[in-house]
């Protein structure tokens, strides 16, 4: 059947593409690290304490973060075996057909799309606190979007413009910015740990967990978005200097790291203040402030600011190479896949999209439907961990330089993983992730399927 016709491998996964390869281990590692810490610890963090899990939403970084290590394990399999900036989309059209692969870069390119406008949103509330604490205030009409008492959301459409413009200026200048920030939120963090350590009190841990595993678990599904990122990684794979040994490096690694940091930002943050108290906008910044550190409140904001501005940059970035990928297998307009000879970035997509979610971002309530990130990402990760168990039976010969150790066993419990947490979302998520999906249906049998590469 057509719609499961697959597209061969491209054994050169070091052909000239256009784009620049001149990222390192180390760079790939921190754009992980630049996608993955973010909103999630710096927000989502307190309000999944305060209203799911408790104390024992360590146990909920536990459960998210087992669910992205065996995907992980799964993505750096295949983005050594097969590469290629489409990252999950090109692995499911290489093992698992057309429709799947439509289905997850649709996917993708929207909840990437979704993640950075809402993202945008919190860095704007960061933002205008930080300015008026310095005695600069933005009117409300300029803060707000229409639906919510204002006209538009300036700075959450301005950041969006901004990065865009560093992405277009090249791979290797936005790098550069990336780990800069990157360093100012790991050093945010690190005080925030050193802070937190002598003031923690064991009480506050008692009842470690009041909401039961039910909570757990729904703590979970909410906090795995503090794991989002790792996967952006793999989009990179045609701007890496090695992209088979590079590639698994830089997913596992970040995530790795991210995992260390979350488990102690957790226990310590439920540690020194008492859980009902989390329910706020900015609870690891609040928290410093409760127990009498205002320096420290003030450098956690600061490293939040930086968090969510690297989140939003990798992302985007991932975002537009998946886009790219598309565009040249003929499932999205071809005029998308050129890549500047001058700048090597692909830069209508870049620019095409950056207006699309700067508008977005200033002017709809994207953030009430920001958990549809989560749905959305799970579903990729169990295709992508399917992914490695049909490669495995259909090309057994493929040359894997990283293989998932135990297959089938790592990437079947890492489907079991995505989802279960799939499962313990609201049903209101479930609708909209749906419709979602059935317009991509529509604009695949409508354009896509006539147009793909493979026909010709
Ligand atoms: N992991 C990213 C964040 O927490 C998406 O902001």
């Amino acid at each position: 059947m057509s719609l499961l016709r697959t597209k061969p491998i491209n054994a050169d996964m070091y052909r000239d593409t256009g784009l620049r390869r001149c990222l390192t281990a180390f760079d790939l590692t921190l754009l992980g690290i630049g996608a993955i810490i973010g909103a999630g610890i710096f927000v989502l963090t307190g309000i999944a304490a305060a209203t799911q899990a408790g104390p024992a939403i360590v146990l909920s970084f536990v459960v998210s973060g087992l669910a992205c290590a065996f995907s992980a394990l799964s993505y750096a399999e295949l983005a050594s075996a097969i590469g290629g900036c489409g990252s999950a989309y090109g692995y499911a059209y290489a093992g698992l057909g057309e429709l799947v692969a439509w289905i997850i870069g649709w996917d993708l390119i929207l909840e990437y799309g979704v993640a950075v406008a809402a993202v945008a949103i919190g860095w704007s509330g960061y933002v205008n606190n930080a300015l008026t604490a310095a005695g600069v205030h933005i009117p409300a009409v300029l803060l707000n979007t229409p639906g919510h008492g204002g006209f538009v959301n300036l700075p959450a459409a301005l950041i969006v413009l901004v990065l865009s413009g560093l992405l277009v200026i090249g791979v290797r200048e936005s790098a550069r910015f990336n780990a800069i920030m990157v360093l100012v939120k790991v050093l945010a963090i690190a005080t925030f740990i050193a802070v937190a350590i002598p003031n923690v009190h064991p009480v506050n841990w008692h009842p470690f967990m009041p909401f039961g595993w039910k909570g757990v678990m729904g703590g979970a599904a909410l906090i795995f978005f503090a794991y989002i990122g790792f996967d952006a990684v793999s989009t990179a794979a045609e701007e890496a200097i090695n992209p088979a040994r590079d590639l698994p490096i830089g997913i596992l690694v970040s995530l790795a790291v991210c995992t260390v940091i979350y488990m102690l930002v957790a226990g310590l943050l439920t540690g020194i203040v008492p859980y009902a108290t989390l329910n706020v906008a900015s609870p690891v910044a609040d928290s410093m402030l409760r127990i009498g550190y205002r320096w420290a409140s003030a450098v956690v904001a600061a490293g939040a600011i930086a968090g969510l501005t690297t989140v939003m940059l990798v992302l985007y970035y991932g975002m537009t190479r998946i886009f790219l990928s598309m565009s040249r297998d003929g499932l999205l307009p071809p005029a998308f896949s050129a890549v500047n000879t001058h700048t090597h970035t692909p830069l209508r997509v870049i620019v095409a999209s950056g207006l699309l979610i700067a508008a977005i971002a200033g002017f709809t309530p994207i953030g009430d439907v920001a958990e549809l990130v989560n749905i959305g990402t799970l579903a990729a990760f169990a295709l992508v961990c399917f992914g490695v168990v049909i490669l495995r039976r259909t090309r057994p010969d493929l040359e894997r330089p990283f293989k998932t150790p135990w297959s089938p066993l790592i990437p079947l419990l890492g489907m079991a993983f995505c989802l279960y947490l799939m499962a313990s979302l609201p049903l209101v998520t479930w609708l909209r992730f749906v419709i979602w999906l059935a317009i991509g249906l529509v604009i695949y049998f409508g354009y896509s399927r006539h147009h793909s590469a493979l026909n010709g």
